[in-house]
Order: structure tokens, then sequence, then C-alpha cells
């Protein structure tokens, strides 16, 4: 492949990769802006590191606090919050999830992030718990997490068969003690932890069905290019059988408001 092609590949992937993560970001605005145009959306995002999702949802007028216990990821986000002019409207608190209810208030937020954070935390009924106690009563979760069967599908296309096999029989989803996540999600799984954790499922999509599974050669000549690209992720995304195998998978979900 010459280098001309290889960077056609690269800035085809790049697009393909924001289609999918532009999935994530509109269900998340969606909720920030159905707030009150008078008390701006009140977001935490938990291990939010230098604010990937917390930049963007202060533009769009929240309040966020992120908290994230490296001290390089939050001056990351310090720095990109600053250079995006909303520095005024993020607030960075260094911490884990496990403490969440020593740093932040209960009960105090309208949407809490999880974004690839429930895939390393040691004791995941616990920061569920933390995380739910976070909510306000009617305010959203949102998670994001590594989709099992995309690690099997992944590896096994690279010929990695053993550790596909692995991957697929081991019930956390994992390649062995090394592997640096700690579990991978099905649709049925994280349907069921949000449940079991007293949310009501608003939405589950796949994100990144088929932008990491497309080879680079065939990146470079997709028909219908970019765009084409991520109208096939988007409706991918929804689709039943398709978001089963997507490399993430991004799930909203509401607390009940009771009494
Ligand atoms: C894969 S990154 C995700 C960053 C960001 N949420 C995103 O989606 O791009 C995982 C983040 O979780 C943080 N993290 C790791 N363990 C954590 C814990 N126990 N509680 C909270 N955050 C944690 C890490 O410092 C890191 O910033």
């Amino acid at each position: 492949m010459d280098v001309e092609a290889s960077s056609a590949a690269r800035r085809q992937r790049g697009t393909a990769d924001g289609a999918a993560s532009a999935l994530v970001l509109r269900a998340v605005r969606r909720v920030v802006r159905a707030a009150d145009a008078q008390s701006p959306c009140r977001v935490l995002d938990v291990g939010g590191g230098s604010g990937v999702w917390a930049v963007p949802l202060a533009a769009e007028g929240a309040v966020l606090t992120v908290v994230d216990p490296s001290p390089d990821a939050l001056a990351s986000l310090s720095r990109r919050a600053r250079e995006a002019g909303v520095l005024e409207r993020v607030t960075a608190v260094q911490g884990d999830v496990d403490c969440l209810g020593e740093l932040v208030s209960a009960g105090a937020a309208d949407l809490v992030l999880a974004h690839g954070v429930l895939e390393v935390v040691e004791d995941l009924p616990r920061a569920m718990s933390a995380l739910v106690s976070a909510l306000a009563p009617g305010g959203m979760l949102s998670v994001l997490v590594a989709g099992k069967a995309a690690a099997v599908l992944h590896r096994a296309l690279v010929g990695r068969v053993a550790e596909a096999l692995q991957v697929l029989t081991d019930p956390a989803g994992r390649v062995g003690p090394r592997d640096p996540l700690l579990r991978r999600f099905d649709v049925e799984g994280l349907s069921t932890l949000l449940a079991d954790s007293g949310l009501e499922v608003d939405l589950i999509q796949g994100v990144s069905v088929v932008a990491d599974l497309i080879a680079s050669s065939a990146l470079e000549t997709a028909s219908g290019g970019a765009a084409a690209l991520a109208e096939l992720e988007s409706a991918a995304s929804s689709t039943a059988a398709l978001r089963e195998i997507a490399s993430r998978l991004h799930a909203v979900a509401r607390l009940p408001v009771t009494g």
C-alpha cells in the first residue's frame, strides 16, 4: 500500500470513528437540550478523562462535574475546556467511582455519564449503586461499554482464534488475567445490569458496528465514501442483530420518579 493510499484509509477510518462517536453524542445531547433554559442540565461525568464528552456537552450549555482518578487526564480536560471557552462550566474533581458519595451531592445530577469505566472498576455492583445514587429522580445514566462479540470477532478475523474462543467462553468476556479490561458486555447483560440497578432502559445502541471491522484496503475504495459509511454506521447501530457485534454498546437509562 503506498503512502497516499494509507493516509486516505486513515482519513476514512477517522471519519467512520467520528460517525460512531456522533451517535453517542447525539443521544446525550438530547438529554442536555431537554433541560430547562433557566436551569442548565447538571452533568456528572465519572471517569470523564480528558473531556471527550464533557467539553462538547459544556458547549451545549450543560454544567459539568468530571470525576477521574488521573491528574494528567484532568489537566488535559482543563486545557481542552479553556480552549473551547467553557472552563467556567466544567469542574474537575480527582477521585474514583468508589468514593463518589464523598465527592458529589447525592441525587443532584440530571445526567450521569460512565463511558469506558464499567469495564475497569473492581466492584461493578458498588460502582452502579454509586452512579445511581448521584442521579436526581427522573435523571438519566449514559453508559458506554466494551462489546464482547466484537472482541471475539476482531481476534478471529486476524487469526487469533484461541484468544477469540477464550473471550467467547469466559463469563466476563476476558482474554485472561492479563486482559486490561475486567469485563465485556452483551446487550442482554447490559440490559439486566441497568434494570437490576433500578433503571428503565431508554436506548441501547451499537457504536462502531462496521467502522472497526472494515479492512483499510476496503476503506480506501469504499463506495459512497465517508458519508455512506456514516449512514451505514447509524443504521446498523439500532439493528438488533448488528448492534450486538459493535465494538462498544451505548445505553441510556432513566431513574424513575417514585412517590
Ligand atoms: C477508557 S477511559 C474513558 C475516558 C472517557 N470517559 C471517554 O469515554 O473517552 C477510562 C477512564 O476511567 C478512569 N478510571 C479508571 N478507573 C476508574 C474508577 N475506579 N473510577 C472512576 N474513573 C476511573 C480512567 O482514569 C480513564 O480516564
